[in-house]
């Protein structure tokens, strides 16, 4: 049977870091509140007249860097991003004219937290069905471009930063297995941004109104994420017969770290099991998941079973269980 197998993974961080001393400077909070309620102690900001399209293509070329493969040799290149570049022309086609991956097509997805997954398993299956014989997945987000600093309920959340995998066939026993996402519209109204699109074009009134941030109301999200997270978790695993002896580590989302306490216990997974780094990025959206993926390959061996999941705006969730392949 083939399968999308992840032979390599990359990343860029931006150089700078906003600690919580420095958020301190900027909204009424605390080094010890941010920590205790959300386990974040540094996040990464990128550099002005820089976009996602800047931190995507360092990632790719990583991945294509420890693959020793040229970029010419992929056929699809999918960004996952709520910050693209531009509105259009799609991130992805500025990181494929960059990086060189001339006969690559390509696109955008955007699923708020669960974009990167989204991507990962359009990508998968496109391998799976022989339409495509390599892809790279980009999770890609400037939040610091969307976040409001006078907002100390957000502002203390989000980082920037970017994760990219790159998928190979395979006709052994690996990678992408399975995966069940969801989707809710009615969780529409609790994390969103209220200006910019077709409804609310950019003016002079959005601007001073402050409208072209993220707008969330954390507790209805937390809710969610943790039951939704640990539910869908479950059903996937239940539907393929895995036990939580069998998971080698659960890949959550790192939006929260009591979020991810929560839903690794619900699942039964003691937290030596959990991949964990929100601690120095926070919550960077789109590439939390790689960039997990990327911090802990050493770790890896091949054959390992992984549960990745995610919850986000929308409301967006899912989970991918994936066998290591290298
Ligand atoms: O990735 C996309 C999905 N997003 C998520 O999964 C995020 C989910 N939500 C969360 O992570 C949490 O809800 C937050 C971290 C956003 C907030 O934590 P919380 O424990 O839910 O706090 P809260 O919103 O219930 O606020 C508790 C108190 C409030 O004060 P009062 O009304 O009790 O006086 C807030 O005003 O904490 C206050 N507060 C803060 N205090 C110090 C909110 N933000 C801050 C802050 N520093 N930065």
């Amino acid at each position: 049977m083939r399968r999308a197998a992840i032979t390599a993974v990359g990343a860029y961080l931006p150089e700078k870091r906003l600690t919580n001393a420095d958020l301190e400077k900027l909204v009424e909070t605390t080094n010890e509140w941010i920590i205790e309620r959300t386990g974040i102690q540094e996040r990464r900001i990128l550099s002005r007249g820089k976009g996602s399209a800047y931190m995507a293509i360092a990632a790719a070329q990583d991945a294509l860097r420890r693959r020793n493969l040229p970029a010419e040799s992929i056929d699809l290149v999918i960004v996952a991003t709520v910050t693209p570049e531009h509105p259009f022309p799609a991130t992805a086609n500025i990181v494929s004219h960059a990086i060189g991956a001339h006969k690559a097509w390509g696109f955008d997805v955007e699923a708020a937290c669960s974009s990167f997954l989204y991507a990962l398993s359009i990508a998968s299956d496109s391998i799976a069905a022989g339409r495509v014989q390599r892809a790279l997945v980009i999770g890609s987000d400037k939040m610091s471009s969307i976040i409001d600093y006078r907002d100390r309920a957000t502002c203390v959340i989000f980082g920037d930063a970017a994760g990219a995998v790159l998928l190979e066939p395979t006709e052994e026993p690996v990678g992408v297995m399975d995966y069940l996402h969801q989707a809710d519209g009615s969780g529409c109204t609790f994390l969103h941004m209220k200006a910019g699109g077709s409804v609310l074009p950019p003016s002079v009134r959005t601007v001073r109104n402050r409208l072209h941030y993220v707008y969330q109301e954390g507790k209805q999200v937390f809710k969610q994420a943790v039951v939704q997270m640990a539910a869908v978790s479950e059903a996937l695993m239940q539907k393929n017969g895995l036990s939580p002896d069998d998971i080698a580590f659960f890949v959550p989302h790192q939006a929260n770290r009591r979020i991810i306490e929560a839903a690794a216990q619900r699942l039964g997974l003691p937290m030596d099991k959990v991949m964990l780094n929100i601690d120095r990025y926070g919550n960077t959206t789109s590439a939390t998941l790689p960039l997990c993926l990327y911090d802990y390959q050493e770790k890896l061996k091949k054959g390992d079973n992984l549960i990745l999941a995610t919850f986000g705006g929308g409301f967006t969730w899912g989970a991918l269980w994936l066998r290591w392949a290298f």
